[in-house]
């Protein structure tokens, strides 16, 4: 019987000690070397500790993990890590701390209205208008039509890079679900009546119109010198 229950106990206990020595050992081979032993920091990555489960997740998932150099800015990328051990790493990290939790953002609780008054004050003078990305001095401003809810209410509570952090006494949750429905509304140009020529912003969409002048006018162009033929 006593056999039995250690055999139990184990079973149970397995999985977590597992998750966690992978978490671990992740962290080992693949962020130690910036970031130093337990997330105290070093000269190439800054300290992890109290970063939480809020910056792990959304730095992992959003692929900006592991950098190849320190100099470089973190960009948006298929992660080389299983979701699994993503978890795994998210959960190591947090342990290292006490931190922020991931958020959960309700977007349906949210107004566009509200979250576009939001996003024209607060994210338009990097992000554009509709979310189209574009530069700010030192660095580029990524679209946000690959940012799922999850990740722009992570981006905004952390403040990756050189974007400004807001914390709740400047965007509360609730403006925060807004935001989120506004984003999650532009990402789908059709609905605001644009052309859907790949949300590529202001001057090539300017381009296109162009473009399509041009070909016109050579059409009447062919048209004409045919008739002169003829
Ligand atoms: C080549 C060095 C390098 C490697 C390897 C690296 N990082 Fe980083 N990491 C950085 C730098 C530099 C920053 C700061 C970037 C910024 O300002 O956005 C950073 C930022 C972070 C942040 C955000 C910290 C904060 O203050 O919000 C997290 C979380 C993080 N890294 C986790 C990881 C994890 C987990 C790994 C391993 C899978 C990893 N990093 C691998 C260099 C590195
Ligand atoms: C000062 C310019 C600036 C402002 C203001 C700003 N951002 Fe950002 N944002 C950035 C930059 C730069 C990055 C890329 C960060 C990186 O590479 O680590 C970014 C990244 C993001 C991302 C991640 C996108 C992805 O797919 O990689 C989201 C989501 C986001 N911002 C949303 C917002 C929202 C919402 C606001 C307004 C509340 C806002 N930002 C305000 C500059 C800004």
């Amino acid at each position: 019987m006593r056999r039995l229950l250690v055999v139990a106990a184990v079973a149970l206990l397995a999985p977590g000690a597992a998750a966690a020595k992978s978490g671990k050992s992740l962290y080992a081979e693949n962020c130690l070397s910036c970031h130093g032993v337990g997330g105290s920091g070093t000269s190439k990555g800054p300290r992890l500790r109290g970063v939480g489960a809020l910056g792990a997740d959304f730095y992992l998932r959003a692929g900006y993990m592991p950098l190849q150099s320190p100099h470089d800015q973190p960009t948006r990328r298929r992660s080389p890590f299983t979701r699994r051990q993503i978890e795994a790493l998210v959960a190591y990290v947090a342990s290292l701390g006490k931190g922020p939790l991931v958020p959960d953002p309700h977007q349906r609780r949210g107004s566009v209205p509200v979250g576009h008054r939001l996003f024209t004050e607060h994210c338009a003078g990097c992000h554009q208008v509709v979310g189209e990305g574009g530069y700010v001095t030192g660095a580029r401003v990524p679209p946000l039509d690959q940012a799922t809810a999850r990740q722009i209410a992570e981006a905004v509570r952390i403040g990756p890079y050189v974007m400004p952090r807001f914390p709740k006494t400047q965007i509360s949750d609730q403006q925060l679900d807004s935001l989120v429905a506004y984003v999650e509304w532009a990402k789908h140009p059709d609905d605001r009546g644009g052309w859907a020529i790949g949300h590529i912003g202001p001057v090539p969409e300017g381009l296109v119109a162009w473009l399509l002048a041009g070909t016109a006018l050579v059409a009447v162009c062919v048209v004409i010198g045919k008739r002169n033929e003829a």
